[in-house]
């Protein structure tokens, strides 16, 4: 597609006083076509709606009213983030200590591991961006998950997180009580906090990580909790829950509010450039990308079942639910991909009800998932 249109220009060059005889016209051209998609999509229509707040502008970032912003909570979530003193446990007794959150979500990597998967304790190297990460010779069990690692950027924007969407007891899991039981990881949406909260004190427990006193004797952690958390009272002030809650008040600090198209929706039309311009067109347009990818996170809360191609070769995620279990058949498996030819590559994700009788007939591994489309 061009945008250096002669006849268009000229004409638009009258409207925007502008000379037609210079480079700008089929910038001006693509601008204006650009824009116009924006304020169409934005219920404001206005380019604000897609402004991300910058770090530091804590008054604009979406907040769990039960976990508000603070500067000394941000400080010592950041802490605790990158802390591998907080690896209590780790798979083997050798691996205590050698990871934290930032291990699988670190920022050269735009929050992501850098590796299809992530590796946690267990894992050795690392490389800049985390690619280099493998699994230790002589670990069977290491912390590494049949999913891609979950970018936490832009996550304040995101009610509910994972996925699957099943952490934060608000918004789309509102009434998903009945699934929030005492044994299951979920219990942590009895709390009542938003997506970010949940995951990350859950994500203490599941990654064995345990804030302990051996944390609070570094005088400057006790510091820090006492200026975050001094409404609480000490005797529950350095748990993992006021660690979780830090955390997340740090996650809802990292947005990508520096990117081109944020300078963009700001203002500055230099800040993207030609090509750039034509992909947005057709994110908004044509491709109707945004009709899934919008706001200022580009995203959405819906959750839907896609193919994952990235993961083609490493494992197939097949997902059913109760009504689709009658037509379950292996023969489905090799005519849908043909590639696949064991089944150790091939994991079920399924409800609840229907991970219950899959497991019966067939015996494999089902991983739970909550909110089905079927493709
Ligand atoms: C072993 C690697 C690993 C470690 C360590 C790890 N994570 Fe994750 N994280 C993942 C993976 C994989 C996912 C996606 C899993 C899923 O959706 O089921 C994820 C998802 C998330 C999400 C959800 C993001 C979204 O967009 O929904 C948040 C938030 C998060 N992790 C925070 C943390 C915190 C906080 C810690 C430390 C307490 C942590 N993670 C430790 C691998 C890891
Ligand atoms: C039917 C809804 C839908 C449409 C339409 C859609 N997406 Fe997505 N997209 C998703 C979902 C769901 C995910 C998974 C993201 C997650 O759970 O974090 C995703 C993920 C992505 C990711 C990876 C994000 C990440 O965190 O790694 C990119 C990039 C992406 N989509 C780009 C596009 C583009 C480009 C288009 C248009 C050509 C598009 N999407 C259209 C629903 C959609």
């Amino acid at each position: 597609m061009t945008y250096t249109k002669t006849g268009l220009c000229l004409l638009l060059g009258v409207i925007l006083q502008s000379s037609c005889t210079n480079k700008d016209n089929s910038y001006q051209l693509i601008d204006i076509e650009l824009v116009s998609l924006l304020k169409a999509q934005s219920p404001s229509g206005n380019l604000s709606y897609f402004e991300l707040p910058s770090s530091t502008d804590l008054n604009k970032i979406p907040q769990d009213p039960k976990n508000t912003l603070t500067t000394s909570k941000i400080a010592l979530g950041g802490f605790l983030f990158h802390e591998t003193t907080l690896g209590t446990e780790g798979k083997e007794p050798a691996l205590k200590q050698t990871y934290s959150c930032a291990t699988c979500h670190h920022y050269d990597a735009g929050f992501q591991s850098g590796t299809l998967q992530g590796y946690g304790d267990g894992g050795t190297g690392f490389g800049v961006n985390g690619e280099l990460r493998v699994i230790k010779s002589n670990i069977s069990n290491p912390d590494v998950q049949s999913l891609r690692t979950l970018s936490v950027l832009n996550g304040a924007f995101q009610t509910n997180q994972m996925w699957n969407g099943q952490f934060g007891s608000t918004h789309v899991n509102a009434n998903t009580k009945s699934l929030w039981t005492e044994t299951s990881i979920l219990k942590y949406n009895n709390l009542g906090f938003e997506g970010l909260e949940t995951r990350s004190i859950a994500g203490l427990e599941m990654h064995r990580m345990k804030m302990t006193d051996d944390i609070i004797k570094m005088g400057a952690y006790k510091n820090l909790f006492d200026d975050a958390f001094q409404n609480i009272p000490e005797n529950i002030r350095y748990t993992n829950e006021t660690a979780g809650l830090a955390i997340a008040a740090y996650l809802r600090t990292i947005t990508a509010s520096e990117a081109p198209f944020q300078k963009y929706v700001q203002g500055n039309i230099d800040a993207m450039n030609e090509s750039e311009k034509q992909g947005a067109i057709v994110f908004f347009g044509k491709g109707q990308c945004s009709s899934c990818h919008t706001g200022p996170a580009l995203n959405s809360m819906q959750f839907n079942a896609l193919g994952m191609n990235d993961m083609i070769d490493k494992m197939i995620l097949l997902i059913w639910d109760g009504v689709a279990l009658q037509k379950i058949h292996l023969t489905i498996i090799n005519l849908k991909y043909p590639n696949c030819t064991t089944l150790q590559t091939v994991h079920f994700m399924a409800t609840d009800r229907a991970s219950g009788l899959l497991k019966k007939s067939l015996n494999i591994k089902i991983w739970p998932y909550r909110k089905i489309k079927i493709f």
